[in-house]
């Protein structure tokens, strides 16, 4: 009998990219997704890649508890995947009340729920955001998280500290998988899926892509006078196919009760620190073209630099990060190609 995963946000850039891998290991999917933040491309891009014309889709609003109740009524659910949150870092600081009622509602009703239903395996899509500026560098899972500095980032730290509270609390009936990931970009392979973000871009690569496609004039770098070699910020990318694949792993890992504790942390990254500028002269040259680009003052809110140690996800889950930052940045560009009906 096959496993069944409910994939929350499941409509989402990670969401349908998690989708994509989960149907191809062999899981059932059930995708749920309010639609808040995203459109229907990925989904139907999801059912073209798969082949699967009848994957199950659920307009669920996750904040509706009885709705989400309804949901595990209606499937038997093995786990669920947490994606439905929102997380455009500035807007959180301006509208705090909808960040933590969202984010923090929806995955307590996602954790009522498989309470009342006998429990399930519940993966919480996270952020290396708990981390803030690491004192050192790479990040191991062991690291300490820093005050947050964003209401979206304080509900990341939140949610994480209510799934071990919960799994602590459910007698085994809970299992659990905090996946910190690091900068994910790119898109699948067929650019059929990719990310999509709504109104102007806040993460660079989206921005990249749309200043090449003549949707944004200009790119502006936030700062190249930070301590690093080229004075542009340090981030661990991650290809969106390495990312969902991760998830595949950690999943199986719970159903097939390989966790050595009821609630385990990976940070999911490459552990190759790439700077803003060398993206951006990758992206050019990956793809045979010239982006217009200024440097721009800092952005607040930045860290200087952030990349991962994945030797402990690579070792427990079996899971490693293969793609290479020009392999990714082709992909972005494919799937921008295509969004532009190019
Ligand atoms: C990366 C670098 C910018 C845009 C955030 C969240 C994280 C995760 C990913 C949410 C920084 C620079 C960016 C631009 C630029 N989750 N940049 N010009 O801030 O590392 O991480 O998004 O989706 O939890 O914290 O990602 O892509 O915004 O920025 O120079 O137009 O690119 O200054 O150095 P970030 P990012």
């Amino acid at each position: 009998m096959k496993k069944t995963v409910l994939v929350s946000g499941g409509a989402g850039f990670i969401g349908s990219h998690v989708t994509v891998e989960l149907l191809e290991a062999g899981y059932e999917v059930v995708v749920a997704d309010n639609m808040s933040n995203c459109d229907m491309t990925c989904f139907e891009g999801v059912k073209k890649i798969t082949g699967r014309a009848d994957l199950p889709f659920e307009k669920v609003d996750f904040c509706d508890a009885v709705a989400t109740e309804a949901l595990f009524d209606k499937y038997k659910i093995d786990a669920v995947i947490h994606f439905a949150a929102f997380k455009a870092v500035g807007e959180s600081v301006d509208k705090p009340v909808m960040y933590y009622k969202n984010n923090l509602g929806s995955f307590l009703n996602v954790l009522e729920a498989a309470q009342t239903h006998g429990g399930c395996n519940v993966l919480f899509s996270s952020s290396a955001t708990v981390y803030g500026q690491p004192e050192k560098l790479p990040v191991t899972e062991e690291s300490p998280r820093q005050p947050a500095t964003s209401p979206y980032g304080a509900t990341k730290q939140m949610c994480e500290d209510i799934l071990q509270d919960t799994v602590k609390a459910s007698g085994g009936a809970i299992k659990g998988i905090l996946l910190r990931y690091f900068n994910p970009i790119g898109a699948h392979p067929s650019a059929l899926i990719g990310e999509l973000p709504r109104g102007v871009p806040n993460n660079l690569v989206p921005f990249i892509t749309q200043t090449a496609i003549g949707k944004r004039e200009c790119l502006s770098i936030f700062g190249d006078d930070y301590p690093t070699p080229d004075g542009t910020c340090l981030r661990d990318y991650i290809d969106i196919v390495d990312l969902a694949k991760a998830h595949v792993f950690a999943v199986t890992r719970m159903i097939e009760g390989k966790m050595k504790k009821d609630c385990e942390v990976f940070n999911v990254g490459t552990g190759r620190p790439v700077s803003v500028m060398e993206l951006v002269t990758a992206f050019e040259k990956v793809n045979g073209l010239k982006l217009n680009y200024k440097i721009a003052p800092r952005r607040p809110g930045d860290v200087t630099a952030v990349w991962a140690d994945p030797t402990l996800a690579n070792k427990e889950l079996g899971w490693k990060a293969t793609r290479s930052v020009e392999e990714t940045l082709k992909a972005a560009w494919a799937w921008e190609k295509h969004l532009a009906g190019k």
